[in-house]
């Protein structure tokens, strides 16, 4: 028997966490993004948000806000303009940007590039069921992949692991891209060669967690300056308030210009200073 008196709080409940996913989502018809969030894992299967999804949500947004600006400017620049989103996995950024601002915007093209074939199909059949008809999906490794007609407008990398993003840096020079969004992952080359390696400076990677850490930060460095060496204008910023400080830096940049000799001058220097050769200073030759 259903005792209503009772089960009239929880549904209120229930209710009010539903509108309450749909007052933070910014689109027009939030309805129509139900299916994707709870496909993402972002919304519960019921629609909910608990305290984690909830976590998630306001990170996503947030990334969301910070590549607004560059994918506005995307659309605005051509008819049918590409952004490339590199070690995609489950494609979640790729699905919320279409989501958002590709989808509404009645152009561009979100392509995603992944190693993983698995997750490639998965990510098809969701977009083919979201009718999502303007986001492509391709199983291969950044290194090696290239799209229809050699181009990206915009390329983004969130945690692609290790060289990865070095591989996403390759790719977006070879595919002329304007814009390259950014949030690098765990970093091991620079450690590996800072191992037993003694320059004038070595006290700052002598302590095996520091060399990791400063091998990172130093990585960072060196991809900032190779895309500000190839005439892009870079800022570096916090991607969000997550708990892995060293996953959390989003380096965004802009081309102005085809290149800049003072960047690569300074890029030069600290190379001759630190006296170590990550593999990406090939595209610098
Ligand atoms: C940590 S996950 C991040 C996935 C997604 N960008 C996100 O933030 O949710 C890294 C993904 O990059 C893929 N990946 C790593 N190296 C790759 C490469 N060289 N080429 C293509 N995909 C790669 C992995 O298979 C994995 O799915």
């Amino acid at each position: 028997m259903s005792q209503p008196a009772q089960s009239a709080k929880p549904a209120a409940k229930a209710a009010a966490t539903e509108n309450d996913w749909k007052r933070l989502w910014p689109s027009a018809r939030p309805e129509t993004s139900e299916p994707l969030l709870k496909a993402l894992h972002i919304l519960t299967r019921d629609g909910a948000l608990n305290a984690d999804s909830r976590r998630k949500l306001t990170q996503v947004l947030h990334l969301t806000q910070l590549l607004r600006p560059a994918i506005e400017a995307m659309l605005a620049s051509s008819d049918d303009p590409i952004l490339a989103d590199l070690g995609a996995g489950k494609s979640y950024l790729g699905f919320i940007l279409y989501d958002l601002i590709i989808g509404p915007a009645g152009k561009g093209r979100v392509i995603g590039v992944e190693s993983r074939d698995k997750l490639i199909e998965t990510s098809r059949q969701l977009a083919a069921q979201a009718g999502y008809a303007r986001m492509d999906f391709i199983a291969a490794n950044i290194a090696e992949a290239a799209l229809p007609g050699g181009k990206a407008d915009m390329v983004t990398a969130l945690h692609a692991c290790d060289t990865a993003t070095d591989d996403a840096i390759r790719f977006a020079l070879r595919h002329d891209a304007k814009w390259v969004a950014l949030v690098p992952c765990c970093q091991a080359e620079v450690a590996r060669l800072l191992d037993g390696h003694h320059g004038p400076m070595r006290q700052l990677w002598r302590h095996p967690i520091q060399r990791r850490e400063f091998g990172a930060h130093l990585t960072n460095v060196i991809r900032g300056l190779v895309l500000e060496a190839h005439g892009y204008k870079v800022r570096v910023t916090e991607f969000t308030g997550l708990e892995h400080t060293m996953k959390n830096e989003l380096i965004l940049a802009e081309r102005h210009q085809r290149s800049n000799a003072q960047a690569r001058g300074e890029l030069n220097r600290l190379i001759d200073q630190i006296g170590v050769k990550p593999a990406l200073l090939d595209v610098m030759a």
